[in-house]
């Protein structure tokens, strides 16, 4: 398994104005993921439609964009080893009401429209790349080895 796999993650808006920035980051240090590009930044009505395109046809799409373009995000690449499942699953399901404790939904959010952070889903075959493209240019993604990187891979 390839340790240099990429991920995009978000800091949706109410995660960014409880000040839960630090902490969401922390969590992916401390299990051992590289920080590759990070972005504080509003994402306007374009960039949002094309994140959440395939849920144009929901009956809460116009809500979910309203309100992902509501305040700043955080947005972020992530990698590791089979870093898109090992984050989703340390964010939790959908439903933060659905969310096991640990996991950030479930230690952070108790409604389903309020759920603070947005992942690439492992399921959706390249959704992380395809991600990674919307939010970053290549030369926003550093290239670097944590220091502890051979303690965190065998
Ligand atoms: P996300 O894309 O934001 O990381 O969340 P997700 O993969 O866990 O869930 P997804 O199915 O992609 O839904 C995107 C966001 O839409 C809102 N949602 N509302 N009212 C509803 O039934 C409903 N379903 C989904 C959620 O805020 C979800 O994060
Ligand atoms: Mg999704």
């Amino acid at each position: 398994m390839s340790d240099d796999e990429r991920t995009f993650v978000m800091v949706k808006p109410d995660g960014v104005q409880r000040g839960l920035i630090g902490e969401i980051v922390s969590r992916f240090e401390d299990r051992g993921l590289k920080l590759v590009g990070g972005k504080f930044m509003q994402i306007d009505d374009d960039l949002a439609h094309e994140h959440y395109g395939e849920h144009e046809d929901k009956p809460f799409f116009d809500g979910l964009v309203e309100f992902i373009t509501s305040g700043p995000v955080f947005a972020m690449v992530w990698e590791g080893a089979d870093a898109t499942r090992q984050v989703r699953s340390m964010v939790g399901e959908t439903d933060p009401a659905e969310s096991a404790p640990g996991t950030i939904r479930g230690d952070f959010g108790l409604d389903l429209g309020r759920n603070v952070i947005h992942a690439s889903d492992h399921e959706d075959e390249g959704a992380n790349e395809r991600e990674i493209d919307l939010f970053f240019d290549e030369d926003e993604l550093l290239d670097y080895e944590r220091i502890d990187a051979a303690w965190l891979y065998e």
